[in-house]
């Protein structure tokens, strides 16, 4: 899968983990930044992996921050975006099986390597189940018109 990835400076560290593991996994990964530790702004990270994947560009997005939450609510005010801060590997895999996710958040301050990586395979791996579950996405999308 092409990925799009991004974080702030409290998610940089695993976002530089992620990368090469995702990679082994056999997924082409775009770093969208940031490039250091140093202090930024997470909005400007999250509507770029999110405008990734809403252009097709990418198949799907991970997003990590301190905790998830401020790139969880940025990227879904971006049409066609659902990201889903996900904090075990059941609400990684039900968030693509019933949710159709298409972003991944993490919260890189409440979680540590290894879980980050079970809850990223597992979200990747899900597929979602349709039927009723796409009747309710639409509803999601029919707010926006998209
Ligand atoms: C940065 O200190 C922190 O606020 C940010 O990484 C994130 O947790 C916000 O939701």
């Amino acid at each position: 899968m092409n990925l799009a990835i991004g974080s702030d400076h409290a998610g940089f560290e695993a976002k530089q983990e992620l990368i090469p593991f995702l990679t082994n996994e056999g997924h082409t990964v775009i770093d969208l930044g940031c490039n250091s530790a140093d202090s930024v702004d997470y909005p400007d990270f999250a509507v770029m992996v999110a405008k990734s994947v809403q252009s097709g560009e990418s198949d799907l997005g991970i997003l990590i921050c301190g905790t998830g939450i401020g790139m969880s609510i940025t990227a879904n005010k971006v049409l066609g975006i659902r990201a889903a801060l996900c904090t075990s590997i059941a609400h990684a895999e039900l968030s693509r099986q019933h949710n159709n996710a298409n972003i991944l958040c993490l919260g890189a301050r409440l979680q540590s390597a290894q879980e980050q990586m079970d809850i990223t395979l597992a979200f990747l791996n899900a597929e979602f189940e349709g039927q009723r579950h796409a009747r309710r996405v639409d509803k999601i999308h029919d707010l926006t018109g998209c």
